[in-house]
């Protein structure tokens, strides 16, 4: 008897597995076609719908489209991450914002008091940013969906990204990600993947 190919257990058809994930990459350089607002409207409408605990949704996104904006942004950029953030479509600031609780009424309304509860939690900020991680990999999937490529980054000076733009507080730099459509050299060798078996434990 021969056992079912993993891709075909799956729900997703093989091509669209192929375009989130197996033939998806890490962008490091695009081509200079526009990536337009409503590109980025039809991703957060469809990543939206990503769980998050109590619905809390803390990620918020910053989109850095001027290049204005992006003069400030890139020296704040670690080297190695600089000219492909000054020269992508466009950058999202990916922030999560600890003042989540103000929004719990509205989506999370059959727990009355949780946003006086998670005013008074100590572990608020921390919360809104493991979430907002969360979300983050739901966008990098959205990005992928709309055809394009994303370049997720954790290289940057975060308090200095705070200060430049977002001196009101609140919010907490998760990533900046770079999207747009992949130009020549824009791949890294492909790395290998961990196998399920040094993965995951059955018992
Ligand atoms: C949260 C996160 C942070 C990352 N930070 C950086 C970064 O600062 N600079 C960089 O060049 N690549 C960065 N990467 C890219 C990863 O190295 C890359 O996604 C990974 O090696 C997989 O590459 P592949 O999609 O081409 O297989 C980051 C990726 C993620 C998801």
């Amino acid at each position: 008897m021969t056992a079912t190919a993993p891709e075909d257990v799956l729900a997703l058809d093989p091509a669209t597995q192929d375009l989130l994930f197996r033939e998806a990459r890490t962008a490091n350089a695009f081509t200079d076609e526009p990536v337009s607002d409503a590109q980025v409207r039809a991703i957060h409408e469809l990543v939206k719908w990503g769980p998050t605990a109590m619905n809390t949704q803390p990620l918020r996104l910053l989109a850095v489209r001027s290049p204005e904006a992006r003069e400030r942004l890139v020296p704040l950029m670690n080297e190695g991450n600089r000219a492909k953030t000054a020269t992508a479509p466009l950058v999202l600031v990916v922030t999560a914002d600890s003042g989540f609780h103000e929004h719990l009424p509205t989506v999370f309304p059959h727990k009355p008091d949780a946003r006086e509860q998670m005013a008074a939690n100590p572990g608020r900020a921390a919360m809104a940013r493991f979430n907002a991680s969360i979300q983050l990999g739901y966008l990098i999937v959205g990005i992928r969906a709309a055809g394009l490529a994303a370049g997720p980054m954790s290289g940057f000076d975060a308090e200095g990204i705070k200060k430049e733009f977002l001196p009101d507080g609140g919010q907490d730099v998760v990533a900046v990600v770079n999207i747009g459509r992949p130009g020549p050299d824009a791949w890294l060798p492909r790395n290998p993947r961990l196998d399920y078996d040094q993965v995951v434990t059955t018992i």
